[in-house]
């Protein structure tokens, strides 16, 4: 069977204007959040990736209807059926257990296949489990491809997270919209993408404070009514092309942002010497390579992102020095190493932590173990001597909308091929 693979001559500058896409991580908490609405929803400003889709496709499985249409989604839940949810769909992303907090909420029941997504090692969803049981459901683990969860009645309760996990976050948040009387969410998330979601359901009638901090407060309510919401701008895909400006960037315009969700990895582009110019909802980010080395160290937000270590990777064989980039959050995310190091770069990964010397790297054949490791490829390709050939390219496109088209826009030559 042909694959398609993505191919990049390094060296060219780029220039030009991005926009960008609503946010992976929002979007695909809040279409399953949607199920639970008992009257049209509209959702605008989704990006177009294939996480999107497969999400719209479950709600599909679920007889509701939705039409998705540049970037805006229609959701009507009017002849919605409590069906399970196998393994094939649910299991090609890890979101999918969203799916779980919005139809305990909606129906006090579910079956579903266990969620997949990218390789990072182990992703285990016990808090979402947890969270789930002190409001009253019921687990059956006993079958091997799907769960089943089930309460008689949700009510609520009081849950501390022994780990900050932005998936049980919210997912609790779902099943706790619909529970009888008030959760307390103790050592929460604080991700931008926590408070989209908390007010979208506001914006359902839900009564959630506190989003956005460590203690998250929600008040049962009996139902859920549509609204239109629109989702907040990605701050992975911006911070994936403020790297790429960083890289290989004359100048670049990246718009529809939100500066303060980006502000931890501004503070590192310009500790690097990266230039940046920020305004209201854009900014202006020029290379200015030979790079001073950092230091970088993930942590949950307003942390350094996990999702942005891969892609700042490559900035860093720039730099005048080695540097040192440390993973708390998934200690194995270090799959795009052996890949670097077919390109020629002077890069090891070692119990979290990998070290980082300058080097000039050189096209090679590379494979994308995950949608970070390929945005780092990309820029990775981008300034690296000769062609790179990108595999398995599938993991890209669940994340970044029209990556190759906009870096072809922006002046790269990059290319799209089938392969026998
Ligand atoms: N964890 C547990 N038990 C749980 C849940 C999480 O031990 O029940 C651990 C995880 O293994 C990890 C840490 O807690 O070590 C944090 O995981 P979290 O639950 O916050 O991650 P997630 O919700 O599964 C989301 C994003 C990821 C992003 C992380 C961290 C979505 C769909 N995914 O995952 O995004 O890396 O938060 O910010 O929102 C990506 O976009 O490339 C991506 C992987």
């Amino acid at each position: 069977m042909a694959q398609e693979v993505i191919k990049i001559r390094g060296g060219q500058k780029l220039k030009g204007k991005v926009e960008i896409s609503g946010a992976k991580n929002s979007s695909v908490a809040i279409i399953p959040a949607a199920l639970m609405a008992e009257s049209p929803v509209t959702l605008d400003g989704l990006p177009e990736i294939s996480d999107v889709e497969t999400l719209v496709s479950l709600l599909e499985d679920l007889n509701i209807k939705a039409a998705l249409k540049d970037r805006t989604l229609s959701i009507d839940t009017t002849d919605i059926k409590n069906a399970p949810l196998p393994n094939n769909k649910v299991e090609s992303l890890r979101a999918s257990y969203y799916m779980m907090g919005a139809m305990l909420g909606r129906f006090n029941k579910c079956v579903i296949g266990l969620p997949g997504g990218c390789p990072l090692g182990p992703r285990p969803i016990d808090q979402h489990i947890k969270g789930f049981k002190a409001l009253g459901a019921k687990i059956d683990e006993s079958n091997p491809t799907s769960m089943k969860l089930e309460a008689e009645r949700l009510v609520g309760a009081n849950i501390y997270l022994d780990i900050v996990s932005v998936g049980a976050t919210i997912n609790i948040m779902l099943a706790a919209t619909r529970a009888e009387g008030q959760t307390i969410i103790e050592n929460a998330a604080k991700e931008p993408e926590v408070v989209d979601v908390a007010n979208f359901l506001n914006s359902m009638g839900a009564k959630i404070s506190g989003a956005g901090t460590s203690s998250i407060k929600i008040t049962g309510v009996s139902s859920l009514s549509g609204s239109r919401h629109s989702i907040i701008p990605d701050r992975i895909e911006a911070g994936t092309y403020m790297c790429i400006a960083a890289a290989s960037g004359e100048e670049m315009v990246i718009d529809n942002i939100i500066p303060e969700h980006v502000e931890p990895l501004t503070v590192k582009l310009k500790e690097l010497g990266v230039k940046i110019e920020t305004g209201d909802d854009y900014m202006v980010v020029k290379a200015a390579a030979p790079y001073k080395s950092v230091d970088i160290k993930t942590l949950v937000y307003p942390g350094f992102a996990t999702d942005l270590q891969q892609p700042i990777t490559p900035l860093l064989f720039l730099a005048d020095g080695p540097s040192f980039v440390t993973e708390t959050i998934y200690p194995e995310r270090f799959k795009h190493v052996p890949e670097l190091q077919n390109m020629k770069a002077a890069i090891t990964a070692d119990q979290g932590t990998a070290t980082i010397k300058p080097s000039q790297l050189v096209g090679a054949d590379v494979y994308a173990s995950d949608l970070r490791a390929g945005a780092c490829l990309i820029i990775a390709g981008l300034i690296a001597e000769g062609v790179t050939t990108i595999y398995n390219v599938r993991h890209i496109y669940r994340g970044y909308s029209n990556i190759v088209g906009t870096l072809k826009e922006l002046g790269a030559d990059i290319w799209i091929e089938q392969q026998a």
